[in-house]
């Protein structure tokens, strides 16, 4: 199939990019370079450096069978404090995509969603059926991608997918995580292993959790890919269906980190900090529902199989 990946020069946009040409699928990348690095998008794609904004003339010049949309700001903590910069490129970007696409009659898409849909949840494992109540400006302008979809299937024919995405971890096809603001567990426990941070600051130990840390579900970007590949013909016209992306297991962050020094080998040395506002108790997704409707088969849920993946990829090269 012609595909264009909106972000393709992003963490999950590049290994999906990769994962499509091993498919045999013809890719043009779309990316802003805003996050993304030109160099993590892979050998057989095309790259056109436009923002979401002016995505119209390249679709208008490709001419894709179907989209895949990765391209958005994704800091949590910044969409509280900047949410002009969320809505413009989260909401408003993914409008200009979506009227792109109209234009040259392109109606089959695949969209990058997030478990900070739901917010603070009721009961685990969520389920794609949970209530859907955002506590932070990101969520928000995903969800409001996710209704934009749910209303271009019903009155434009779209057939449109929203995985919603819970921790992503790993690495695949030499890409990794590489963020100029690094947020995210991981890869912070990863640089303290690594000795380029001092020590990782654990937010909140005093959460309803056995170890009173955090709990999340963390997915490997390469599961992930493959669910975007199962997904990409899955629709019919007039159809939007959306999927819990996750393994059902949560990890604690103290888990996570005994996971980091159990892989490299190397101490990492934790402070105890404050709680993160915004930050649920426990995130962990029924993923039952894409299991069941397109055969979704986690290969990489072992945590200390994403951990070292990630590590091989971004640890110093050996002197
Ligand atoms: N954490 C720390 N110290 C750090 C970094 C993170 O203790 O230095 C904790 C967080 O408080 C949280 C857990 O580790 O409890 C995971 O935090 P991440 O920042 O790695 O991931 P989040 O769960 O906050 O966010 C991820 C995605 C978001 C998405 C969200 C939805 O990065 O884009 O999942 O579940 F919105």
């Amino acid at each position: 199939m012609r595909v264009l990946v909106a972000g393709g020069a992003g963490y999950i946009g590049s290994v999906v990019t990769a994962a499509l040409l091993s498919g045999g699928h013809e890719v043009t990348v779309l990316d802003d370079l805003s996050t993304g690095h030109a160099d993590a998008v892979p050998e057989g794609a095309t790259f056109v450096q436009a923002s979401l904004h002016d995505s119209a003339p390249v679709l208008a010049d490709v001419r894709p069978e179907a989209v895949l949309h990765f391209a958005a700001k994704s800091l949590v903590g910044v969409s509280q404090t900047q949410p002009e910069d969320y809505w413009h490129t989260n909401v408003g970007g993914s409008l200009a995509l979506l009227e792109a696409m109209r234009a040259v009659d392109c109606r089959r898409i695949v969209f990058s969603s997030t478990a900070a849909t739901y917010g603070e949840p009721e009961s685990v494992p969520i389920t794609e059926d949970a209530p859907t109540r955002p506590t932070n400006t990101y969520g928000a302008s995903k969800l409001a991608v996710d209704h934009m979809l749910t209303s271009y299937a019903v009155a434009h024919r779209f057939a449109a997918v929203s995985l919603r995405y819970f921790n992503v971890a790993g690495a695949g096809f030499g890409r990794g995580e590489r963020h100029a603001t690094e947020t995210h567990l991981i890869p912070i426990a990863l640089q303290v292993a690594a000795g380029t941070r001092e020590a990782i600051t654990v937010y909140g130990e005093d959460y309803p959790t056995p170890d009173g840390t955090c709990i999340r579900d963390y997915v490997h970007v390469l599961d992930l890919a493959d669910a975007h590949l199962l997904a990409l013909p899955a629709p019919a016209p007039g159809e939007h269906r959306v999927y819990n992306l996750g393994n059902g297991t949560g990890f604690s962050v103290q888990q996570v980190v005994d996971a980091v020094r159990e892989v490299t080998g190397h101490p990492v040395p934790v402070v105890v900090g404050a709680r993160r506002a915004g930050d649920p108790a426990q995130l962990v997704a029924s993923s039952e529902r894409i299991r069941a409707d397109l055969g979704w088969a986690p290969q990489h849920a072992e945590l200390t199989t994403m951990v070292r993946d990630a590590w091989e990829l971004s640890r110093p090269a050996p002197r």
